[in-house]
């Protein structure tokens, strides 16, 4: 495509990789909507050059364009930056000030490290995003903005909610579009192009012939995990540009440049890691409902043996009939409970006996799911722990004696 060639010489983006061109697309078809947008990527990928493209595509491009980095603002004083102070409104405030919302109307406003945001401030720029208005630090009086806001963040905000550090209905209002910007290690090729680019403007810059790559030094570019992004290989390419004094560059010489260069790409492992970190909380949740799933079944064979024992009496009304049959119909043991069949209020209308018959099956349903959860829980820990019943207790969280009922009820082989 032609135009994404323009886009990238009017930028100086380099690079071909599919995802690379996808997100530039993404960026120039939002641009002329009014959509918020968020840009995710790992720190160092060039985020910061997607809301400028977004901007200049769009109506606003005669306006203002404000990027403002969140994480490098204080917490006591980012209220006042972005919405502005009234005199007086807090020490050191001798004159009123206009926030980047106020100057930025009719323009863009990038917010860089978004994640980075106090709540309270996140509370006031909700208002923004729906209404436009806001109010100055110090004032009462309501004011209106016109602005596209584009926010970026190279942490995971929904790691952010999860903490609390983050509002969820503000996650949703900024990414109503989504860009993801790829790390140069997906991007293959590419790195050889963005080194030969940075190369060719360092040696501009300090006057001297651009260095090259070797054959193997190349492989070894190509192979390197690049944790720190496309900002990374630029710092390393114009470190080796000042200080080798031989242009070309050979394997050896480029691996000195490298921290921990071991020929493996380590991100590959970083992902796994974070896999085993979300799988180790699923599996925390799995723990969580396995107990609760103990504990109710206990409950329910208590209030059963109860019932049927007739130690305690249960007053018949439509949700109890209800609570009784799903108690009854997940007890294996006892399939009709002569209590229930006595009672006239068990004779219900027909509309009213299928809502009931359904809410039991759904409940059988959830229940033999999380059943095969326990049974696959139970074989991996015992796996884990090559049959020692327990250490796989203990790394199930359950007691020995559950474990060893748990084994005999599901007839678990070992
Ligand atoms: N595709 C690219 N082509 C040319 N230069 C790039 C490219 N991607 C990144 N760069 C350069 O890499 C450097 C880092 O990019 P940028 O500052 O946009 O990173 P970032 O994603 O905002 O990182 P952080 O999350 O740490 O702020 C910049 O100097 C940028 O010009
Ligand atoms: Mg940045």
């Amino acid at each position: 495509m032609k135009d994404l060639q323009n886009i990238k010489q009017r930028f100086g983006i380099i690079g071909n990789y599919e995802g690379l061109n996808r997100a530039i697309d993404i960026a120039v078809q939002v641009a002329p909507t009014d959509l918020s947008v968020l840009i995710t990527g790992e720190s160092g990928t060039g985020k910061e050059v997607f809301p400028q493209v977004i901007h200049s595509y769009s109506a606003r491009k005669h306006g203002p364009y404000i990027a403002v980095n969140c994480g490098a603002i204080p917490e006591g004083t980012i209220d006042s930056e972005l919405f502005g102070h009234e005199k007086g409104s807090f020490t050191g405030a001798t004159d009123s000030r206009k926030g980047y919302f106020e100057v930025a109307d009719s323009g863009t406003i990038f917010l860089d490290e978004v994640a980075e945001l106090p709540l309270s401030t996140q509370v006031r720029l909700l208002r923004i995003l729906e209404s436009g208005e806001f109010i100055r630090v110090g004032s009462s009086k309501v004011q209106k903005t016109n602005v596209r806001m584009i926010a970026a963040s190279n942490v995971d905000v929904t790691r952010a909610i999860d903490k609390g550090k983050f509002r969820e209905d503000l996650y949703y209002r900024l990414n109503t579009l989504p860009i993801k910007v790829p790390s140069p290690r997906e991007r293959g090729d590419d790195i050889l192009l963005l080194f030969r680019k940075f190369s060719v403007d360092f040696a501009e810059r300090y006057r001297m012939p651009a260095i090259r790559l070797d054959s193997e030094a190349k492989n070894i570019l190509l192979n390197y995990s690049w944790p720190g992004n496309v900002r990374q290989l630029k710092n390393i390419t114009e470190q080796i540009s000042i200080i080798e004094n031989e242009r070309e560059i050979k394997a050896d010489v480029l691996k000195a440049y490298l921290p921990d260069y071991d020929g493996v790409k380590l991100p590959a492992i970083i992902r796994k890691d974070e896999e085993k970190a979300f799988s180790s909380e699923r599996e925390i949740l799995y723990k969580i409902l396995f107990d609760m799933k103990s504990d109710m079944n206990d409950l329910k064979k208590l209030v059963y043996d109860l019932i049927q024992h007739g130690e305690i009496d249960v007053p018949f009304d439509k949700t109890n009939s209800t609570v009784i049959k799903n108690l009854f119909g997940d007890t294996k043991t006892a399939r009709v409970a002569p209590n229930v069949a006595e009672t006239p209020a068990a004779d219900f209308s027909s509309r009213q006996e299928r809502t009931d018959i359904q809410d039991t099956e759904e409940i059988i349903e959830e229940s033999l799911s999380l059943a095969d959860k326990e049974v696959e829980m139970i074989k991996k820990a015992l796996e884990k722990y090559s049959g020692k019943r327990k250490m796989a207790a203990h790394e199930l969280g359950i007691s020995e004696r559950t474990l060893y009922r748990k084994i005999k009820e599901y007839g678990i082989e070992m």
